[in-house]
């Protein structure tokens, strides 16, 4: 790809002027992404470098990407997962230098086709959501694996098949796993997932939540988000785990907890966030009650199971926007939303802008880390280092004008002491 001739493939560029304005929209409300903007412009950490990134191509990440573009990055964006595209953000990105090939809707195949693109780049920084990027350039371009000098990781299933990857002793390059920074999961997974979650819901739907049982498989932070926001909603929640310290956590924080089984019983609405494969199966589609609803809050299409689905029914419309309805031989009704694909970002726009100005702010400085510690890092999963995440705590509070103590040299002493002095 020639760096004087912009490439890409976005559905229809004169929706960029609408795209502008939603970037504008997001750009408010992320303070510390644009105070970061600002040090890159000045700093310039990314001149020269190929940046290929592979993110739901959303107006927060727009942010990111124009943060990234400031500090002199080249930048091949891709989406990832076929339904999350914002189109117009994603033509108003193409109006701002950064080669685009997203589109909402792709198939599988054009969903790879992207990602080729994204691969054949040939890019020193490699950003992933979901680990599609990584593993397709360590399985298909491991020349090209041989020139990434790091990449990061936004998401939880990302970094479950990074971990694999690093256990096998096969990853070709350092990656740093931003979910796991305490500004990126504490706030992302739990607040914005379960904002976002209800939200895709409710936009999918307009159901009232008030009294409905609202079943949701895994108390992760992600689940528990979701259960949260439910119950603040009204909703009877009932939580399935399978592990038990998150069970038990569950019931103490207030919750029902039962087996898949029984509560595919009683539920109104399901949510499932566990990145688990067939986590409602064809065991629970057959007792579910008549017009239940089912969304999808992890990564990958894979937790309820369509294939079983698609065989128990006899009939299926689409009913309304990101609503399938598939009537079963047993007569029942069941409402499939947004495809079993994150009802949150296919539904509604995704996690608000103010918990994506922290995972991004992680994001970015990530990556100017990578940079900076070029041929010093082992190709290994690390965490994003404490200061960075500090940082970013810091800079939120202060956009958010809340001050904090701070220890007094009396206090610190105190820490540091284990004998009866005091
Ligand atoms: N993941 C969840 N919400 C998102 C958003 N708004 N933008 C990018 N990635 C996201």
């Amino acid at each position: 790809m020639g760096e004087s001739v912009l490439e890409f493939k976005v559905k229809d560029l004169s929706l960029a002027g609408k795209g502008k304005l939603q970037i504008e929209w997001a750009k408010k409300h992320m303070p510390v992404l644009n105070l970061i903007l600002e040090r890159f412009r000045k700093e310039e950490p990314f001149k020269g470098v190929k940046i290929s990134a592979c993110l739901h191509v959303t107006k927060e990440t727009a942010v990111l990407m124009e943060t990234l573009k400031a500090g002199g990055a080249s930048i091949t964006l891709v989406a990832s997962n076929p339904l999350s595209t914002q189109d117009d953000v994603a033509a108003a990105l193409v109006k701002e230098g950064i080669h685009v090939y997203a589109w909402r809707g792709e198939t599988e195949k054009e969903y790879m086709m992207n990602l080729r693109v994204a691969a054949e780049s040939n890019p020193d920084l490699v950003l992933d959501d979901g680990g599609d990027l990584h593993t397709l350039i360590h399985e298909e371009y491991p020349e090209l694996a041989k020139n990434v000098i790091g990449g990061t990781e936004e998401t939880t299933t990302g970094i479950i098949r990074l971990k694999a990857m690093a256990k096998q002793g096969i990853l070709k390059y350092p990656v740093i796993a931003v979910n796991n920074a305490y500004t990126k999961y504490l706030f992302d997974n739990r607040y914005g997932t379960g904002q976002s979650t209800i939200d895709g819901i409710l936009r999918a739907t307009n159901i009232l939540l008030a009294g409905k049982t609202v079943v949701i498989a895994g108390y992760g932070w992600v689940g528990r988000g979701i259960a949260l926001r439910a119950k603040g909603m009204g909703a009877n929640v009932v939580i399935t785990e399978v592990n038990p310290i998150k069970a038990l956590e569950a019931v103490m924080d207030g919750f029902k907890v039962m087996p898949m089984r029984k509560a595919a019983e009683i539920g109104d609405i399901f949510v499932t966030a566990t990145g688990n494969i067939n986590v409602i199966d064809r065991e629970h589609l057959g007792v579910m009650k008549d017009g239940a609803i089912l969304a999808n809050a992890g990564h990958f299409n894979v937790e309820i199971n369509l294939k079983s689905l698609e065989e128990l029914s006899i009939s299926k419309r689409t009913i309304r926007p990101s609503v399938i309805e598939y009537v079963l031989k047993n007569g029942k009704k069941l409402y499939l939303l947004a495809e079993g694909r994150l009802v949150n970002l296919v539904a509604a726009e995704g996690h608000p802008s103010e918990v994506m100005d922290m995972s991004f702010a992680n994001q970015a400085l990530s990556a100017k880390y990578l940079i900076e510690n070029r041929g010093k890092l082992k190709p290994y999963l690390y965490n994003v280092p404490e200061d960075i995440d500090t940082e970013v705590a810091k800079l939120k509070l202060k956009a958010m004008n809340i001050e904090i103590d701070k220890l007094t040299k009396e206090q610190e002493e105190y820490l540091k002491s284990w004998r009866w002095e005091y």
